[in-house]
């Protein structure tokens, strides 16, 4: 027999709204949803306390490291942070030592997480030319990115024309390909180590805008489907806005960072607040909260990018993002900026359809038993010592959040409660792309 659990005391979402409500999980699997006193006969019983249970949260846009970037983060560092932060599964983005171009660097990855993993990961992987899109899809990635503005491994897609004829073999493949936006041709070089404002000048709205445009041209000219990651600006969201009135297959996703930083960070956070795209004025955040309350933003994605201190001062792009984004998105909920029911779609039913994770993202019957358990009470302070990423520092530490995780539950089982990890590595599963199951 199959153990039976309860959690009870609880408001669920249930058909896109909070219901007072319980749920049996049988095995790892929700077996029934409704009020307490009609659930099954259970062997433990999870008292959520009045808490908020939502769908086990996705992050589509996580650098785990390991391999020879272990001294930055690892698979299990990576997704302890990643339970922490409220996430049930992550995808691993390709931009690694070595890089994620070949089935053989993938295979490699799969099997060195297995048994290291907190949550369940997908891996994504860039392929070096078109034409071998085929061998990575079967070696069992979930989605496919490419860095217009640079290159991992000889690859070269920074015009119209080498996106669309990727596009061609992605899409004939049903695989999102995301896209880091950047045109190659409008960032300006700076020195070794340059200041936040100098790197933010190198790096202008007009290079994502432009990057974009041709993203939106070649997905439309190829019908295939595109992910723009990170978008940071007013004029990349707009363009991106227009082209799905046109029917143009593209969606989007935002950080917390491009939501509420603005370059007025920089004074108090230094080279820390360097990432890529940089942060901006205070016009794009605005647009950017404005695109996830209207809709017009897709995927709310944390670009977890962990480093060393010692790179941050040579101005490496990046901070870590998986503990402060739950905290961060329902403090603005809390304070009336953003729909509650735009955050929880962004962060669960969205991202599973469009990279093909449908096994979570929804609380129903027959569904795995992920799900990120919140308090919506009180009020903290983010702090970058807690954290369990190896990268301990954040453009947000000392920020004041009136939300935050209580529990995290993977195939039945709450990994991380209460500010701790109660369970050993190894609950989490590498997911596999449909094409190869
Ligand atoms: C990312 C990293 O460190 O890997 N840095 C960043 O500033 N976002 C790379 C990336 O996603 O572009
Ligand atoms: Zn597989
Ligand atoms: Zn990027
Ligand atoms: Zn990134």
């Amino acid at each position: 027999m199959e153990e039976v659990v309860n959690i009870i005391n609880a408001k669920v979402w249930l058909r896109r709204k909070l219901t007072e409500a319980g749920i049996s999980i049988v095995g790892d699997r929700i077996a029934k949803v409704g009020k307490d006193s009609n659930l099954l006969k259970a062997n433990r019983v999870f008292d959520a306390g009045g808490r908020v249970v939502l769908p086990g949260f996705i992050d589509v846009h996580t650098h785990l490291r390991d391999f020879e970037l272990s001294y930055k983060e690892d698979f299990s560092s990576g997704t302890a942070a990643a339970v922490a932060g409220g996430f049930t599964l992550v995808l691993d983005m390709p931009n690694n030592r070595p890089p994620t171009t070949t089935p053989e660097v993938l295979k490699a990855r799969i099997q060195k997480a297995e048994g290291k993993l907190y949550c369940d990961v997908g891996f994504y992987a860039t392929p070096k030319s078109p034409d071998q899109v085929r061998d990575l899809a079967n070696s069992g990635c979930i989605a496919m990115k490419i860095y217009m503005a640079r290159s991992l491994d000889g690859e070269k897609y920074s015009t119209e024309k080498e996106i669309f004829d990727l596009i061609k073999a992605t899409s004939s493949f049903g695989i999102t390909l995301s896209i880091h936006a950047e045109d190659s041709k409008m960032i300006r070089k700076v020195g070794d180590a340059p200041s936040p404002n100098l790197h933010a000048k190198a790096h202008p709205v007009k290079a994502e805008e432009n990057a974009i445009e041709m993203a939106i041209n070649a997905t439309r000219r190829s019908h295939g489907k595109v992910n723009i990651c990170h978008v940071s600006s007013l004029n990349g969201l707009s363009k991106i806005k227009r082209a799905k009135e046109d029917g143009v297959d593209v969606t989007c996703e935002a950080t917390p960072h491009h939501t509420i930083l603005t370059n007025e960070v920089f004074q108090k956070f230094g080279k820390i607040a360097i990432v890529e795209p940089p942060l901006r004025s205070k016009k794009h955040t605005e647009a950017i909260l404005k695109g996830i309350s209207d809709g017009d933003v897709d995927i709310l994605a944390t670009d977890h990018a962990p480093h060393t201190l010692e790179e941050k001062e040579k101005a490496q792009p990046g901070f870590p993002g998986l503990e402060i984004a739950l905290p961060v998105f329902f403090t603005l909920v809390k304070d009336g900026l953003l729909p509650l029911h735009r955050v929880v779609d962004a962060f669960t039913i969205k991202p599973a359809r469009r990279f093909s994770l449908d096994y979570s993202g929804e609380i129903d019957v027959g569904r795995t038993a992920n799900f990120t358990i919140i308090d919506l009470k009180g009020e903290k302070r983010i702090d970058q010592e807690n954290f369990f990423s190896k990268a301990k520092f954040s453009p947000f530490n000392g920020m004041v959040v009136k939300a935050g995780v209580y529990a995290t539950f993977i195939r039945g089982k709450e990994i991380f409660l209460n500010g701790e990890i109660v369970s050993p590595a190894g609950v989490g599963k590498v997911i596999h792309g449909k094409i190869c199951r």
